[in-house]
């Protein structure tokens, strides 16, 4: 497989245990995500190690800081040779253009957080936000685009709109992703992969499905197939 839809969530909090899950998987079929707590723990080697196993690696740290922090930041993301990493639209437009800018010329993919799902309406307007969540994922998303980004990550249930707005070039990285039978686990709004792809999104998050199925190989089969019969 060329391009690889899914992207496995390694929220493990053990690196080892990381490391042992991602060989049991197939890089042909998945690319990985690094989230906060491995890389706060162990950095660079993991995603050395993950990078040998043949894995691209979603190094997803959300950067968040001053322009010059936040492209200092990423150029350093690419240079570990990572395939993809991400900022907080929230950073605003200088913000975004300086990482943009870190990353010209380098395969690195940039892509932005537009509104964190756990921020619900009152969280919003206790920040001083007047806009609904809604809205305001969509105002960042275009955002993100008018400043050079590559796409955003956004849920799948709202990736059908932001397609329609942001047209067909734009990355959407889709989590909260469970088959039919799959537990909802904490996620409150979930997406079939088929949901997902009709919505336009072009990569799927995907944890604990496949990192907690007794045989993820055969879950990560599964996740692709019904892609397959999607797309
Ligand atoms: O286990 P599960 O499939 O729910 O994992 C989803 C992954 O996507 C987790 O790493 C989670 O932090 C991440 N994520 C999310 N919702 C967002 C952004 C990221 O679930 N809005």
């Amino acid at each position: 497989m060329n391009d690889p839809r899914i992207i496995v969530a390694l929220d493990f909090s053990d690196p080892d245990v990381a490391l042992n899950f991602a060989a049991q998987l197939d890089s042909a079929l998945c690319r990985v995500k690094v989230g906060k707590e491995l890389f706060t723990l162990v950095g660079p080697q993991l995603v050395e190690k993950l990078m040998k196993l043949g894995f691209d690696i979603f190094l997803d740290l959300k950067f968040h800081d001053i322009p010059n922090t936040v492209a200092a930041a990423c150029h350093a993301a690419s240079s570990l040779g990572v395939w993809m990493v991400n900022v907080h639209a929230l950073g605003g437009s200088k913000m975004l253009t300086a990482a943009r800018q870190a990353l010209e010329g380098k395969k690195t993919r940039l892509i932005a957080v537009t509104l964190l799902t756990s921020l619900a309406q009152d969280d919003l307007t206790e920040l001083g936000f007047i806009d609904t969540a809604e809205s305001m994922a969509q105002r960042l998303a275009l955002l993100t685009q008018r400043c050079g980004l590559d796409g955003v990550v956004c849920s799948a249930l709202e990736a059908a709109r932001l397609r329609k707005v942001t047209g067909a070039d734009f990355l959407l990285v889709t989590p909260g992703i469970r088959s039919v039978d799959d537990s909802k686990d904490d996620q409150a709004r979930i997406a079939t992969p088929a949901m997902a792809i009709h919505n336009g999104a072009n990569y799927l998050v995907i944890g604990r499905p496949i990192t907690r199925s007794s045989d993820p190989l055969k879950a990560l089969q599964r996740f692709n197939d019904e892609i397959m019969l999607a797309v």
